[in-house]
């Protein structure tokens, strides 16, 4: 039994607290903005997305079963790549499979990719490794040696062990790979502490406050004049699920006049435009972000030439997605609550659990129904954390067999699902014109022995 961490009070920046929805709004409807974009409740008060009815799908694929907006994820691709131009490259960490990685891919964005797995996968979409921006706070020789065997476009170093290890890579290689420093400016973002990354005591990148980046700029520029790398540019990411645009104005301040003189041609602010989990949120729309860092560069002092981009994740996928799940159990405990038990959780949305993030929960039979009833979603899991929305609120002729959906987990979800207690995961389909498209077929329970000896 794990001590998953209690849900957190404030509306950190990993979704709204534990509770769930909570104050306006909280027992009325899903609000439309969670909806992904081609959401339609039919006349019968059915939800579509994509044209295709989601209690169907749940009957014809199974449940928990991740639905994505095929045409809500190329939008955001495209938008995306419209506000902050070509490089902005999409953080596979919030959702990767094949079908997602050719996606961004034909929409014009670059994937940023942190391990030599979601590497492998990008490769396997048919991404050409030029379009690839590889990442990672402790790449191994080997996931070098791939990225490196491959020509990916761009490595983001971390840490000077790295440089070290490329070097030695690179001693007796012709490659002379692009690579950008990852600074840590020193800038806190108002999120939740396991997804904030920019303040000075974090274990990714060189610290700008410590003197380690300067060291570092100055390693890297050593290994570009000797025609080993060719240093390129500077990266800073400052955390996830961020409302505020001010804080990576801030960070644009701060690495300004660190930046500016080293008259490198890139500049990458990372990822973590938020996104509205729960009714009554709002985060800020992706060109927003663009433009007021781009205005940040511009009163900062920096170049009009340098290529200022950016690598947004949940933004792309979070709200394309939806989870749809089949009620198992209704248990009144009096006195207390009526915990809904569905038959997924904690394995396929570890983040409740996690960070104590709020989600709502509604049924896509009658999608624009209030939601009069006080419920506690959980899962199936031996772990009384085990929780998908703490405090949410249902339609009260919710039935065991019902199938109960749960929207914006497109990231984050299936990207970090497991298979505690043995639970395959989930099949994961794209809906577009009417269709629906297995992109990721549901682990079997043969899946589960596969590689047991
Ligand atoms: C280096 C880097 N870039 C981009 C992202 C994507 O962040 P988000 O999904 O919040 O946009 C992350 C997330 O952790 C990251 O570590």
């Amino acid at each position: 039994m794990n001590s998953p961490s209690a849900p957190t009070a404030d509306p950190s920046g990993a979704g709204a607290s534990g509770a769930g929805a909570s104050g306006a709004g909280a027992s009325g409807p899903v609000g439309r903005a969670l909806l992904p974009a081609t959401a339609e409740i039919d006349s019968a008060g059915r939800l579509r997305v994509g044209g295709v009815d989601l209690v169907g799908l749940a009957d014809e694929f199974g449940t928990p079963l991740f639905v994505y907006d095929e045409s809500h994820l190329r939008a955001r691709c495209r938008e995306a790549v419209e506000a902050w131009g070509d490089g902005v490259a999409y953080a596979t960490k919030a959702f990767l499979c094949v079908a997602m990685a050719r996606l961004a891919y034909e929409e014009g964005m670059c994937l940023d990719v942190s391990t030599g797995g979601e590497l492998h996968v990008a490769l396997s979409a048919g991404v050409p490794a030029e379009r690839l921006v590889l990442h990672g706070s402790n790449k191994s020789e080997e996931e070098l040696t791939a990225a490196l065997g491959v020509g990916v476009g761009r490595i983001v170093i971390d840490s000077f062990d790295e440089i070290d290890r490329l070097q030695r890579l690179l001693a007796a290689s012709p490659v002379r790979p692009k690579v950008l420093a990852r600074i840590t400016p020193g800038v806190e973002v108002h999120t939740h502490e396991f997804v904030r990354t920019g303040q000075d005591d974090s274990k990714f990148g060189f610290g700008l406050t410590s003197g380690s980046a300067a060291q570092a700029v100055e390693r890297l520029s050593e290994l570009d004049a000797r025609g080993v790398v060719e240093f390129v540019g500077i990266h800073a990411h400052l955390g996830s699920q961020v409302f505020a645009l001010a804080p990576f104005a801030r960070a644009v301040e701060v690495l300004a006049d660190f930046f500016a003189p080293l008259g490198l041609p890139e500049l990458v602010v990372g990822g973590g435009l938020g996104v509205a989990y729960v009714n009554g949120e709002e985060a800020p729309p992706m060109v927003q972000w663009a433009s007021s860092v781009r205005r940040a560069c511009s009163q900062a002092g920096i170049h009009d030439s340098v290529r200022v981009t950016a690598e947004p994740g949940r933004a792309i996928v979070a709200t394309a997605g939806i989870t749809l799940y089949r009620v198992g159990t209704i248990k009144d405990v009096a006195g207390h609550r009526i915990y809904v038990s569905v038959d997924g959780g904690m394995s396929d949305n570890p983040r409740p659990v996690l960070y104590g993030s709020g989600y709502e929960a509604f049924l896509p039979r009658e999608a624009a129904s209030a939601r009069p009833m006080p419920i506690r979603l959980v899962g199936k899991h031996c772990e009384s954390g085990d929780v998908v929305v703490a405090e949410g609120y249902v339609p009260d002729d919710l039935v065991v067999g019902d199938v109960l959906a749960t929207p914006v987990t497109g990231a984050y979800g299936h990207s970090m699902a497991s298979n505690y207690n043995k639970v395959p995961r989930p099949a994961v389909v794209f809906v577009a014109d009417g269709e629906a498209r297995t992109v990721v077929r549901r682990e079997t329970l043969d899946d589960l022995v596969r590689l047991d000896v």
